[in-house]
């Protein structure tokens, strides 16, 4: 009787420790999560800004920032998608954002949101668009992201303005190794790994050094450990989608692989995978690229406004964007494999002029 109650009482004791180191550790990192996140709530719109701690907003209030956020009008915009406009923001010279506005309403949109914040919270690379923080308010929701001066390489590459300059080759080679390198993180470093779903150009951005950062998570899937797909329903972009995909509703790193091969061929060709041409043929990018490729007339699909560039190189990056384009996924290489052939392709600088 008295052994049984002595542990009833040892139990009881044990259960209470755990119950309280528990409470107490909860605590310690909701302090340590209070620390990195400057949390401002409006009691009037009913919003809650959040900002992640780094050094370029270390000076910044986020009641200056929302104050800020909320005086954005067209004259900000700076482009907008099939998800919300973006805005620049501006607050003096050395700090400027890009603010991505998205309406509340469908559950599609705040779906985005959340996948978008879930994603990107902690990622810090240098081939990866940083995301300062967020507000969400009833209506809408904003993502404040680092400020890209040079804009998307789908408007570098088809952008219509007439005095914008033509990327030269090294710029190109130097950007395809950039966005690699960022995607390559999130499949391979970025615990858990993440399948981003929508690389395209427009969602590979340039800073001020016309570095290449992957942008946009809002379609991004976070894999379980040991999983090697996750069901989706189909999402994406016309022109950028993986053949199989379509047949299986799973979203696998190739997946990416294979938008990224696209994503090559565009600066090969200097052709968006949507060109008008392509949809009146009733085909794509791909499929024109591997039909002259079968015509042995490569030098054909290269862009015509690249004056002079190493054929050898190009040749050799062709060849990368083919692997990528494989039609079984598991002939494709993996990201890290990809970066480390583009990385090769830079060996010999001879120059050859193309006939445009
Ligand atoms: N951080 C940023 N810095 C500078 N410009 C940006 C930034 N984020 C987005 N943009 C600009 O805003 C445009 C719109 O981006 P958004 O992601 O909303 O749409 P999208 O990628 O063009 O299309 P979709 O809605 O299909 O993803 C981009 O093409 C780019 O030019
Ligand atoms: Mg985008």
């Amino acid at each position: 009787m008295r052994n049984s109650l002595v542990i009833a009482f040892s139990i009881t004791t044990c259960f209470i420790a755990f119950v309280i180191s528990k409470i107490f550790i909860s605590i310690l990192l909701y302090k340590r999560w209070r620390r990195k996140h400057a949390i401002h709530e409006e009691g009037y719109t009913g919003g809650k800004m959040v900002i992640f701690r780094s050094s370029i907003l270390k000076s910044l209030t986020s009641d200056m920032l929302l104050k800020k956020t909320q005086k954005l009008n067209n004259k900000d915009i700076i482009g907008s998608g099939g998800y919300g406009v973006v805005y620049e923001l501006k607050l003096n010279d050395s700090a400027a954002f890009a603010v991505k506005r998205l309406n509340r309403g469908t559950a599609e949109r705040d779906n985005g949101f959340e996948r978008e914040l879930e994603a990107m919270a902690d990622i810090k690379h240098r081939n990866i668009v940083t995301l300062h923080g967020y507000y969400t308010a009833p209506h809408y929701n904003l993502l404040i992201y680092e400020l890209m001066p040079n804009g998307s390489l789908d408007t570098l590459l088809h952008g219509r303005s007439m005095n914008k300059k033509v990327l030269d080759w090294p710029t190109r080679h130097r950007i395809a190794v950039g966005a690699a390198r960022g995607i390559s993180y999130l499949h391979h470093d970025c615990i858990p790994h993440i399948i981003h779903r929508d690389i395209k150009s427009s969602n590979i951005l340039l800073d001020q050094n016309m570095e290449a950062r992957v942008s946009d998570f809002g379609l991004a899937t976070l894999m379980e450990p040991n999983k090697t797909h996750v069901s989706t329903i189909v999402a994406g972009t016309f022109g950028y989608l993986a053949p199989e995909y379509f047949d299986t509703g799973r979203a696998t790193v190739k997946g990416d692989v294979y938008s990224f091969g696209v994503v090559l061929l565009e600066l090969l060709t200097g052709k968006k995978p949507s060109d008008e041409t392509f949809m009146e043929e009733g085909t794509k990018l791909v499929t024109w690229v591997k039909a002259v490729v079968r015509e042995n007339k490569e030098d054909f699909v290269l862009d015509s406004r690249l004056e002079s560039c190493p054929m050898q190189e190009v040749n050799k990056v062709f060849n990368i964007a083919m692997m990528c384009l494989e039609l079984d996924p598991l002939k494709r290489p993996t990201m890290a494999e990809v970066v480390n052939l583009l990385e090769k392709t830079q060996t010999d600088k001879l120059v050859i002029v193309t006939s445009s």
